[in-house]
């Protein structure tokens, strides 16, 4: 399954694209979320994702979370993959989840890619301890690639499973959009839960219209009982 912005929406992290409160309406991602912003203005750029890290810090996970949490007790197998970078899955309970955009509180060199456990300096621009290069959150920017292992766990997935859940998510973003595409081809079916239409819901088997916080507590119920 895939989970998107939308899974946390309901814990008051805002979502990147709705009108008027969606982060890409009031940011611009090329100023905060591409490699180029960051060389041009790192201390801006890490103004924004600390502003990020104390919004989720202050949030809790909801009841979207919870009921995806107790689903993995109740199928042979699920494989959790999230473009959220929020951490909330993990604190609602699920393990194993695939973070395909990375993770908000980790911390990755700029000059060496690899994540580095560093405590991050409350201001500026926090340095790697090993080559002294900037370090940089550990979250995947526009233009950049997904995680090879994350990729590829995830979509070995999709094209090996018999349900397909969509949550939360406007499906435009690629490569994540094109997990629901394999697995409808390898004969599953797919579900999407969304309050509202995306550019992808004609193509799911079944949409359930709702917030996740309310759809999936009740799915898992009816498949509690
Ligand atoms: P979007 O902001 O594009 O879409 C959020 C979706 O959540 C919309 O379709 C909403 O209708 C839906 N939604 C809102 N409230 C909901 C609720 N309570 N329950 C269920 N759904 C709800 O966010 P994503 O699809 O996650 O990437 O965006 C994908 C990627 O674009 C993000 O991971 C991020 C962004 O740029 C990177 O930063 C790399």
């Amino acid at each position: 399954m895939l989970t998107g912005a939308g899974v946390s929406a309901e814990s008051g992290v805002p979502t990147f694209r709705e009108a008027q409160t969606g982060l890409w309406e009031q940011y611009d991602p090329m100023d905060l979320a591409t490699p180029e912003a960051f060389a041009r203005d790192p201390e801006l750029v890490w103004r924004w994702y600390r502003w990020r890290r104390d919004l989720v810090a202050g949030a809790e996970p909801n009841a979207g979370h919870r009921a995806l949490a107790e689903l993995q007790s109740l199928v042979p197998r699920l494989t959790l993959v999230t473009q959220n970078v929020d951490g909330m899955h993990q604190r609602a309970g699920s393990s194993d989840v695939i973070e395909f955009h990375g993770n908000l509180f980790s911390n990755r060199c700029s000059a060496e890619a690899r994540i580095v456990n560093a405590a991050d300096d409350d201001d500026g621009v926090p340095s790697c301890p090993d080559c002294g290069g900037y370090l940089r959150p550990g979250v995947v920017w526009f233009g950049e690639a997904i995680p090879e292992e994350a990729l590829h766990a995830s979509f070995a997935a999709a094209a090996d499973c018999d349900v397909f859940l969509s949550v939360g998510t406007s499906s435009l973003v690629y490569p994540a959009a094109g997990l629901a595409d394999v697995a409808r081809e390898a004969g599953a079916v797919t579900i999407e839960v969304n309050p509202s239409p995306t550019s992808q819901s004609e193509s799911y088997t079944a949409s359930l219209r709702g917030n996740s916080g309310m759809v999936l507590p009740q799915l898992v119920e009816s498949l509690a009982h």
